[in-house]
């Protein structure tokens, strides 16, 4: 069964109009303002337990889409629902039922214990006593949440400050969870420790996440289904193995025995590189693989390793937000 059912959905903002296409005295009098279409009829479903990575480059309409899933904007076309909800009635009921974390933005107070932050929200989802103990002791587990939970958050470093955010948006064991760049800013071993977490969380509670985030590492360690916004459209939609299969590319590193890598440069003329006395790399695509593989042993060298590369998920992704391939179908 479908947790969330995203169809036709469209969001335009209202933007200013430049300064040229209006004189000054009306600017003065009335600003005109234009549509700026953000997020152009975008259609997902996602099921119960799956964790989907939400990417694309900067202003693609990624917080957009999440804002319009939790409630915080209400669109301009086209339908949501998430757990049978529409996301901007904001009903109460559907409000205990998600988690929230936008990486720039706090859910505690800013001076005060963690705790005290806890308790509030505690209190805002009805939790009794002994449930929010019960989640602060498995947060702890998974954490080690209570050697943080008696500083005031302006005294925790990021990745501590993070570690209590997410206890923030998860102290109501909610059925599905956004997150909005929760590593963001975070150093490499804190955004490890996160990634860690959530990952942890998720197979424990089986809840419903779809997270967005540059850090495509925490994508390939987290989902297994990806989808790609690029300028408000879905480019993408379907399992990063698959993704990843569409890539032909392959860098075929040799290491030689001797000094005599000059035959190879003539041979594969400007697709071979030098990369010191005895390595060399070839590029090729996946179907000339072989031939190549024939062709080096035809020419009897000595090669003491040979190394077959497929591109990461880095530079997948790179690729495609510099749009240097159209087809995308994810099925
Ligand atoms: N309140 C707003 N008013 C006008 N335009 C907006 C507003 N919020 C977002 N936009 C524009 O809508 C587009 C999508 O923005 P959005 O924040 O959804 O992108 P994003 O994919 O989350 O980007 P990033 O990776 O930088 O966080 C951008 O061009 C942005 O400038
Ligand atoms: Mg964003």
């Amino acid at each position: 069964m479908s947790i969330i059912k995203v169809s036709g959905l469209v969001k335009d903002y209202s933007v200013r109009k430049k300064e040229s296409e209006q004189s000054k005295l009306l600017r003065w009098i009335r600003p005109a303002t234009q549509q700026f279409r953000a997020l152009q009829a975008i259609d997902f479903e996602l099921e119960a337990g799956e964790f989907l990575g939400y990417i694309g480059p900067n202003g693609s309409g990624k917080s957009t889409t999440i804002k319009l899933l939790t409630g915080v904007l209400t669109p301009t076309e086209g339908t949501a629902q998430v757990l049978g909800f529409t996301p901007w009635k904001r009903e109460k009921r559907f409000t205990r039922k998600i988690g929230v974390i936008f990486g720039n933005k706090s859910l505690l107070f800013w001076d005060l214990p963690v705790l005290d932050s806890l308790k509030l929200y505690k209190d805002i989802y009805n939790l009794d006593e002994k449930e929010f103990q019960d989640r602060l002791e498995e947060f702890d587990k998974i954490f080690q949440l209570s050697r943080l939970i008696n500083r005031p958050v302006r005294k925790l470093s990021l990745g501590e400050r993070m570690r209590s955010e997410i206890a923030a948006a998860l102290i109501h064991n909610p059925p599905v969870l956004f997150l909005d760049e929760p590593t963001i800013g975070l150093d490499s071993l804190a955004k490890q420790e996160i990634t860690i977490f959530l990952k942890k969380y998720q197979q424990r509670e089986k809840t419903t996440v779809i997270l967005t985030t540059h850090t495509i590492s925490d994508i390939e360690a987290l989902c297994e289904r990806v989808i790609v916004l690029h300028l408000g459209k879905i480019i993408y939609d379907g399992s990063i193995n698959n993704l990843k299969g569409k890539f032909e590319d392959r860098n075929i590193i040799l290491s030689l025995k001797e000094k005599n890598g000059s035959i190879l440069l003539k041979e594969f003329g400007e697709n071979a590189v030098q990369l010191s006395d005895y390595q060399f790399e070839i590029k090729t695509t996946k179907s000339y693989v072989k031939k190549i593989l024939g062709q080096l042993i035809g020419l009897n060298m000595d090669i003491s390793d040979i190394k077959i590369i497929e591109p990461d998920l880095e530079t997948i992704i790179k690729e495609i937000y510099r749009g240097k391939t159209n087809d995308f179908s994810g099925n």
